[in-house]
């Protein structure tokens, strides 16, 4: 079904009101904010057409490096919101040529820090898609930048936000489950198998692969980096630990206290999927399709698994994490809800239904930029603000650092530093490809 713009627009803004959400401060009714989008690929495009829903959005670019994306994109958002963006296929430019207010960033995980940056830069609010980063000290320095421009940043956690992750989430610190030792996150499921090699190919035309693989190495192209599977090739971003282990390790940090572990340890492999091809002619993926990681915080223990084989048999829920208390276990799910299994006896489950914003692809991005605008107006921290979401995401970071070197990772998070370890402390950042320069932090 087509929708009308009328009507696009008139359903976003009940959306909000449902919601509940305060009138805007000092803001003149109906400001348009300047808003552009910085890689316009799938999740872009879902955020920017909530933004636009919202009703309170004049967008004025649309960047990617692959004109068809781009494209698309604008083609979208001229049929939906009216806007006839300017298209960039370089962020920079855009960003000096617009002076947005407003930037979403939905590129791959590699090129979260430099434009997030850049765009705290020219003063404009971010909504940043998580994890915030790659590599620890890039998210570390969004999250200084944040600071030193005074602008609101919103992660894409859009867990924090979910109806049922926030009456789970109160139903958790009511005490009901008693006193929780263990959380055990996971997601499961795929059909496994060899990986066969994929052949390098010549970069679609149009696809500028020199700026899409920017500050990282520039691996040859072949079609299994991207669209969205650049999240299992390590150089672009972290596999299933960074890419779904952020969102429930965020459910872990909004739960505890505690603010980070002190102990990280992973292992796994690619027992299933075989050791890693990458050849002069042809490349496999490179992140594990096995994985498990333990964190370890002063009052409890946290566990991550994933596996990408076996499909989702014999595992009552697919993914999410349990919370053992002594009262019982709790499930925080995805598309199951969430659900309360007591250890008394003839004690009755209970059970919440998930609710969604947007069902196909189950997230709840208009409660959360309905949050982000409010932050703005309101000059308070957003749900899913920079510094519990850098925390969130840099727990798949020091996984993977683990992973990599096979040995335990000692945590300090106040100073952010892995103890005694100095190849480790490396890891926390990276080399970037000339002629792209590391963050400062
Ligand atoms: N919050 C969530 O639940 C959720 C869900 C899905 C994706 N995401 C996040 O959204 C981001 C994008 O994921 P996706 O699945 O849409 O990936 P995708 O590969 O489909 O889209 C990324 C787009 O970025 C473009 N791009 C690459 N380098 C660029 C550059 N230098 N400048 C401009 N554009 C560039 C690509 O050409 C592509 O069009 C990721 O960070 C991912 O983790 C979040």
């Amino acid at each position: 079904m087509k929708t009308t713009r009328r009507k696009f627009i008139r359903t976003g803004a009940a959306a909000g009101a449902a919601f509940g959400t305060i009138p805007l401060l000092g803001a003149a009714p109906g400001h348009r904010y300047k808003t552009a989008l910085i890689g316009s690929g799938w999740w872009g495009m879902n955020i920017l057409r909530e933004a636009m829903a919202a009703g309170q959005c004049k967008v004025v670019g649309v960047n990617d490096v692959y004109d068809r994306a781009m494209n698309a994109s604008a083609d979208e958002v001229e049929g939906l919101n009216g806007d006839k963006p300017r298209k960039y296929k370089d962020y920079r430019e855009m960003l000096k040529k617009e002076r947005p207010e407003i930037v979403i960033i939905a590129t791959p995980d590699h090129w979260h820090a430099l434009p997030a940056i850049a765009a705290l830069e020219v003063g404009a609010h971010v909504f940043l898609e998580k994890p915030t980063a790659h590599t620890v000290v890039e998210s570390r320095a969004i999250v200084n930048a944040a600071k030193a421009a005074d602008r609101v940043v919103q992660v894409g956690l859009h867990r924090r936000i979910g109806p049922h992750h926030v009456s789970g989430m109160k139903f958790l610190k009511s005490g009901q489950v008693g006193d929780i030792g263990m959380v055990r996150m996971f997601v499961s499921g795929g059909g496994g198998g060899v990986e066969k090699p994929t052949p390098h190919a010549p970069t679609p035309t149009g696809m500028d692969w020199d700026m899409w693989c920017g500050p990282a190495p520039k691996r040859p192209y072949c079609r299994k980096l991207t669209p969205g599977g650049w999240r299992n090739f390590l150089d672009y971003a972290n596999g299933t630990l960074g890419d779904w282990g952020v969102h429930w390790l965020d459910q872990v940090l909004w739960w505890t206290d505690e603010k980070y572990p002190k102990a990280v340890f992973s292992t796994g492999g690619r027992p299933i999927a075989g050791p890693p091809v990458f050849t002069k002619d042809e490349s496999t993926t490179d992140a594990p399709d096995t994985q498990i990681a333990t964190y370890q915080f002063e009052s409890f223990t946290a566990t991550w698994e994933h596996r990408k084989y076996a499909g989702k048999g014999g595992e009552s829920h697919p993914y999410g994490c349990y919370f053992y208390g002594s009262k019982g276990v709790f499930h925080m799910g995805w598309r199951d809800g969430w659900t309360f299994y007591p250890s008394a006896r003839n004690a009755r489950p209970v059970h919440e239904d998930p609710k969604f914003d947007n069902v196909k692809d189950g997230h709840n991005i208009p409660p959360l930029w309905r949050d982000f605008l409010d932050a703005i107006e309101q000059k308070r921290k957003p749900v899913a603000e920079i510094e519990a979401s850098h925390r969130s995401s840099v727990l798949p970071m020091l996984g993977m650092i683990s992973y990599k070197l096979g040995r335990s990772v000692k945590w300090d998070g106040a100073k952010e530093q892995i103890v005694g370890d100095a190849d480790a402390n490396a890891m926390l950042r990276r080399e970037y490809r000339k002629p792209w320069e590391y963050p400062a932090a």
